[in-house]
């Protein structure tokens, strides 16, 4: 067995190996599985022991010889084919810049107004844009037929006169997951619900047949119009500026009572009066009020025991002003050139 090493030991010396093939030639016939080395060390085990230190010493120098002949052509041939990657290539050169995308501008201001409102505790909620009337109206005590539905122009889905829940329609506002949010547990409840809402309405530089509003809530024991002005007001000088005044008129709306409007200083002309706030020196930002006992009636809450306060804007129109564009169908029409300009605004 000696002698057939020392022929080995030759043979592998002199196999050449110029290219991986080659290479993968040599590992087959000497170190594989069922290579020579493998099968040599097959048969030192059936040698007599006397034999052994000597064949076991040659044996180990042969396949130690085999294994660094391999690798060391291995490491040559790698670094051949990094080398002939690099060539032509100029480390120096500056990047081509991956173009990533920006912030849509509502999504901006959703965002602005979610941060401003989670600071004072208030969580996020959601509900479904396609909803039942119940939801939508009878529950935030709209009666069937009352005129006040006729305010909110809706797309219906379908007609279900006798079936619970009603009419499936587009949510005509977020006030919808007011009641959603409202059932689902038990006060308190200090929640702002940013959604898409949709209404039948001519489309003009001023509105659309969607657009976005936020709305907030909050019930609690003992919460009264003073904590609405109050967290409203912390609102407006976050979103808008320590100079912004704000102002509440009374209004309807068939879920709160009192209701009311709430106006901010015009920020085109800081309330001196210009074209956009018609000359009051006012714009109206969004809705508000105390909530009605029947709707939290309707969703399971004493009135006795908890009162509670709402409101909902619309951030639409907000844009128009934050951004200086003047024409809202510009925000959904998608033109890469419009919505890139944003980008510096990644928030
Ligand atoms: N849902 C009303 C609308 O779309 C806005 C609104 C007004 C929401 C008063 C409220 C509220 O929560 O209290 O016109």
């Amino acid at each position: 067995m000696l002698d057939s090493i020392e022929i080995y030991l030759g043979e592998i010396r002199n196999f050449p190996i110029a290219n991986l093939e080659e290479l993968e030639k040599f590992r087959l016939h000497y170190l594989s599985k069922k290579g020579i080395i493998p099968q040599l060390f097959e048969q030192f085990k059936a040698l007599e022991p006397s034999q052994r230190k000597e064949v076991g010493q040659k044996l180990n120098i042969l396949k130690k010889e085999t294994e660094s002949r391999f690798q060391s052509h291995k490491d040559e041939f790698e670094s051949q084919v990094v080398d002939s990657y690099m060539e032509g290539l100029d480390l120096t050169l500056p990047g081509k810049p991956e173009k990533i995308g920006s912030r849509h501008p509502i999504s901006i201001l959703r965002k602005e107004v979610i941060d401003i409102f989670s600071r004072i505790g208030f969580i996020v909620a959601q509900g479904p844009e396609i909803e039942d009337d119940w939801h939508n109206f009878s529950a935030l005590n709209f009666p069937p037929e009352h005129p006040a539905r006729d305010m909110q122009d809706t797309f219906f889905i379908e007609k279900n006169e006798n079936k619970e829940g009603g009419d499936i329609a587009l949510r005509t506002h977020t006030s919808s997951v007011q009641i959603r949010y409202m059932e689902s547990g038990k006060p308190p409840f200090r929640a702002i619900m940013p959604g898409r809402v949709y209404r039948n309405e001519a489309i003009s530089s001023r509105s659309n047949c969607f657009f976005h509003q936020i709305e907030g809530l909050y019930v609690d024991k003992g919460v009264s119009f003073a904590d609405l002005k109050q967290t409203l007001f912390y609102f407006v000088q976050e979103l808008f500026g320590k100079n912004t005044k704000i102002r509440f008129r009374p209004s309807y709306f068939p879920f709160t009572e009192p209701s009311a409007e709430m106006d901010i200083t015009c920020q085109n002309c800081g309330g001196k009066g210009c074209a956009i706030c018609k000359h009051s020196g006012w714009v109206e930002i969004l809705g508000c009020g105390m909530i009605d006992p029947q709707v939290l009636i309707n969703c399971h809450i004493d009135p006795e025991e908890y009162s509670g306060y709402a409101f909902g804007l619309g951030i639409d129109r907000m844009a128009l002003n934050r951004f200086k564009v003047s024409d809202i169908r510009i925000f959904f029409e998608n033109d890469i050139r419009f919505l890139s300009q944003f980008s510096s605004l990644l928030v």
